[in-house]
């Protein structure tokens, strides 16, 4: 099946392009949007993408690929970006990244689980130290973390994308 937007999504897409006075510079979040609609940036929706923006297809592919925002492959139902940079690592990061790994049965330290419930991404700084040790599951933050909390966060996950973007404090 071809790549292609829905017509609302489209209409979405011709409005972000529009706020900004050179396509190319609306790239990033229409590969959001295309992520989004999308699941993930197949070789595919980077053609696509680079059709409607009337970019070379490898300045498209060029980006998608420096960024670890952007998934080459379909990801879980709900994405875990666990920071490890230094202050979330000092409040013992490894420490939550082993329980949560054990938690939602991922043996290896990263990827998505078998039931492909869930992707986990060790990333860098999420610029929300305050709350380290933190991570953001799809659209949220939660932290400071410790075990317990890892186990109610999990448990109280459905399989709709959490897209509220709030501290829990
Ligand atoms: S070091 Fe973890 S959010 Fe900044």
């Amino acid at each position: 099946m071809a790549v292609e937007f829905p017509p609302e999504v489209k209409r979405e897409f011709d409005e972000l392009v529009a706020k900004y006075e050179q396509t190319r510079a609306a790239l990033l979040p229409v590969l959001h949007l295309a992520q989004r609609e999308f699941g993930y940036i197949s070789p595919e929706v980077e053609e696509y993408v680079a059709g409607l923006m009337e970019l070379p297809p490898t300045k498209v592919h060029e980006v998608v690929t420096f960024y670890t925002l952007y998934h080459k492959t379909q990801p879980g139902k709900h994405v875990i970006r666990l920071c490890k940079t230094l202050s979330c690592h000092l409040l013992g990061a490894h420490t939550i990244k082993d329980h949560l790994c054990r938690k939602i049965g991922l043996e290896n330290g990263h990827g998505t689980t078998p039931d492909g419930r869930f992707t986990l991404e060790l990333v860098e700084c999420l610029g929300a130290c305050e709350f380290a040790p933190m991570m953001q599951v799809d659209e949220r933050y939660y932290g400071p973390l410790t075990p317990e909390k890892i186990d109610e966060i999990i448990d109280g996950l459905t399989d709709e994308p959490v897209v509220e973007n709030v501290d829990e404090g």
